[in-house]
């Protein structure tokens, strides 16, 4: 199983090209079942979780070919409608194509998600959705099965503000008999440029951007062909990472507005951030300041930025209190950011850090994807050698990283 080993203690320096994003490039593969055709998406991120994709999309019968950071996906063979549990175990945003298959094919056999690295993440709103558009699901031995369905508008509102149940049935709308309203829908980039995706497709959509959506369900959709955005979590680590190690970094391919809040959280830690029209400047000072932070969906700061921006505190100048509202148990970062000297004291959701002069460096494991980037983020902070284990998960989300992170002058470099 691979490890990074890094040598903590230099400041990242330079420039750094942001990939697309993960949790954009999964919905715009998922929604591309919904449109026999040669569909080409391009900007897709080379990374364990768009490969899985690529894995469920040719098991139901889909051709997809890459060339660089473009996809060519043929969904005009697909006909089967089965997602087997062995892929869906290992992702659980496999379960995207629900929809897509129940709108194209009147069916569908889908592996239930299993659990996760923290807590529960229940798919009821998913199905809750689908059923009130007259989908009649069962859940048989571990599969979400639905037989014979036409899919009908109807009004559904949110109880929780959920990125993958807003994606879910918003391709269960497109093409559906009648107009159907969401109400109480995720505004994260990742939603909206979905949005976009369907409309260039023929999908007629309102109120994008906004909590609510009207979808007039259409008869049939075009293929497309589209750019995946940047990815807002990838550049927000880097702008994390930077402020750690009193560095100073340019990201390029970003939209400064998707990571608008963790940017917001580094100006009052004492960065210095300069705004573009298609990059971010970082520049920290010598060490940061203490900064509270409160996840939230977006626009807020995002939950996928709790780990890092614990880190970032973990060497801040006075004690930091950060708390997780949308996962209130996902801090398994926290026992091994304390093996590099870190001080957190743990209260349910809530970690009060205390800042530390310094972190060394020592062996730790990776949990979960964001857990490990907070890893690698204390381990360039830290004094000495850190050996990170099961960087699987960082393959998962993060794009040739310690490539990159290399080219920022980090002493990083992957063992087998
Ligand atoms: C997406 O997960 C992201 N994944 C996650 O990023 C991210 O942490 C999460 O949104 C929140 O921003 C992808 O985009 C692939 P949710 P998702 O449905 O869609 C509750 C990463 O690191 N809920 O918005 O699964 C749920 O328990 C990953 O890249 C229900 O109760 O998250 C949570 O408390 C990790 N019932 C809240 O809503 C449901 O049916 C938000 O979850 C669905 C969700």
């Amino acid at each position: 199983m691979d490890k990074l080993r890094i040598t903590g203690g230099r400041p990242l320096e330079g420039t750094v090209r942001i990939s697309g994003a993960k949790n954009a490039a999964l919905p715009v593969m998922a929604a591309t079942l919904l449109a026999s055709g040669v569909h080409r998406l391009r900007n897709v991120p080379k990374l364990r979780d768009t490969q899985t994709f690529i894995r469920v999309l040719e098991t139901l019968g889909a051709q997809v070919s890459r060339e660089g950071d473009a996809l060519t996906i043929d969904t005009r063979g697909v006909n089967t409608f089965e997602a087997p549990y062995e892929l869906v175990k290992t992702m659980r945003a496999s379960i995207y194509v629900l929809a897509p298959l129940l709108a194209r094919l009147g069916a569908a056999r889908v592996s239930l998600p299993g659990g996760c690295a923290w807590g529960p993440r229940p798919v009821n709103l998913h199905l809750a959705g689908l059923q009130a558009m007259g989908a009649k699901l069962e859940i048989e031995h571990g599969y979400i099965v639905g037989r014979d369905i036409r899919l009908r508008g109807a009004t559904f509102g949110f109880d929780v503000v959920s990125v993958g149940a807003t994606v879910q049935l918003m391709m269960a709308a497109v093409l559906a008999e009648g107009a159907t309203v969401l109400e109480n829908v995720a505004l994260e980039p990742d939603v909206t440029a979905l949005g976009d995706v369907l409309i260039a497709c023929g999908a007629r959509i309102e109120g994008l951007g906004t909590r609510r959506l009207v979808i007039q369900g259409v008869n049939a959709l075009r293929p497309v062909d589209a750019a995946i955005i940047p990815d807002r979590i990838e550049a927000a680590t880097f702008a994390a990472a930077t402020a750690m190690t009193a560095g100073k970094v340019r990201l390029e391919g970003v939209t400064a507005d998707h990571f608008e809040a963790p940017l917001r959280k580094l100006e009052e830690a004492g960065c210095t951030i300069l705004r573009e029209s298609d990059a971010v400047s970082v520049s920290a000072p010598r060490r940061p300041k203490a900064v509270d932070v409160v996840t939230q969906p977006f626009p807020g700061v995002p939950t996928d930025m709790q780990a890092q921006m614990i880190a970032v505190s973990a060497v801040a100048a006075g004690t930091s209190v950060i708390e997780d509202t949308i996962y209130v148990d996902r801090f398994t970062h926290v026992p091994e950011l304390a093996r590099l000297g870190a001080d957190i004291e743990l209260k349910g959701n809530v970690a009060v850090v205390k800042g530390v002069e310094r972190l060394s460096g020592a062996p730790v494991m990776a949990t979960d994807l964001r857990a490990s980037a907070s890893l690698v983020m204390a381990a360039l902070a830290a004094e000495g050698e850190t050996v990170i284990d099961r960087i699987y998960h960082l393959d998962r989300g993060y794009e040739a990283l310690e490539v990159k992170l290399a080219g920022l002058g980090a002493r990083v470099e992957r063992l087998a």
